[in-house]
């Protein structure tokens, strides 16, 4: 008992350890769904990536910076923070706020909760939108595309990002079997091809003998052969146990033959 748990308990312990570098966990989400879940776990290998975009209007230069359930500057759930080149940072959406809607190449992901506007929407809080789209060709290009807030409420900052890990993942047609058999054929193609050559070419074989290890190959087929006799044949140069005759086969057949022969001529 004390020795499974022994063994069991760092079992554990080291799964734990696993599921906690699950990054996507820390993204809360306002409403929780499977699909969700789903297209979030998409997500998992972006979520070390810091992606920033520069801006610069007629006022001033900033960048937008973006994680995926990260804390951006460390600032603590700021999942999409703008940094003016003033210093200031103003937290743009909370990943501890997020929702996600998946479809078959995107992902939208909606950070919600950020700092609230001046004077803007009603005063409401900010909001970011990250279009999250398949491109095989990057693992992350990221864009502004607008910030909407001329108007009384439901403001929000939009961007973009192509990425490949929102891509569909077009399953293998190959059996893992069909593979093995295709890779044992290709070597045997190169093996009989290369030797082929070889003993042609190099050696200046002719006829049969071209053909690699002709000597082995025909010694290895010998071999089988014989090995089949012995195991398969029924009959042949193997001789029967002289136990059988004298033991089975006279007392049976033979003792009624006699008895018939002595009674026929009576
Ligand atoms: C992203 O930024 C954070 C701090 O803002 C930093 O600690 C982290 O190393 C950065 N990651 C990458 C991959 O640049
Ligand atoms: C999310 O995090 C922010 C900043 O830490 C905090 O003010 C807010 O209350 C949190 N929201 C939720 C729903 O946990």
């Amino acid at each position: 008992m004390w020795l499974s748990m022994r063994i069991i308990t760092p079992l554990f312990l080291l799964l734990g350890g696993v599921r906690g570098k699950d990054n996507i966990e820390k993204c809360k989400l306002v409403s929780e769904s499977e699909s969700a879940k789903k297209a979030l776990r998409l997500l998992e290998p972006l979520t070390q990536e810091n992606f920033t975009v520069a801006v610069e209007d007629e006022k001033e230069k900033y960048s937008y910076t973006f994680r995926v359930c990260g804390d951006v500057d460390g600032l603590t759930n700021a999942g999409l923070v703008q940094l003016k080149d003033s210093g200031t940072k103003v937290r743009i959406g909370n990943y501890n706020q997020t929702r996600v809607i998946g479809g078959s190449d995107w992902i939208l992901l909606i950070y919600e909760g950020g700092e609230k506007y001046e004077s803007h929407c009603s005063k409401e809080a900010r909001k970011a939108m990250i279009m999250i789209s398949c491109n095989k060709d990057t693992k992350g290009k990221f864009s502004v595309v607008l910030e909407d807030r001329e108007k009384q409420e439901d403001c929000y900052y939009l961007f973009e990002l192509d990425t490949s890990a929102v891509c569909p993942v077009i399953p293998s047609k190959l059996s893992a079997g069909s593979i093995f058999l295709i890779v044992v054929f290709c070597c045997l193609s190169v093996y009989i091809l290369g030797g082929f050559l070889y003993q042609r070419l190099v050696v200046g074989a002719k006829g049969v003998d071209q053909f690699p290890n002709y000597a082995f190959w025909s010694e290895f087929g010998n071999l089988s052969a014989d090995g089949c006799d012995f195991v398969c044949r029924s009959r042949g140069n193997r001789e029967e146990p002289p136990t059988y005759r004298g033991v089975a086969t006279e007392p049976i057949e033979e003792e009624p033959e006699e008895r018939d022969d002595h009674l026929l001529p009576m």
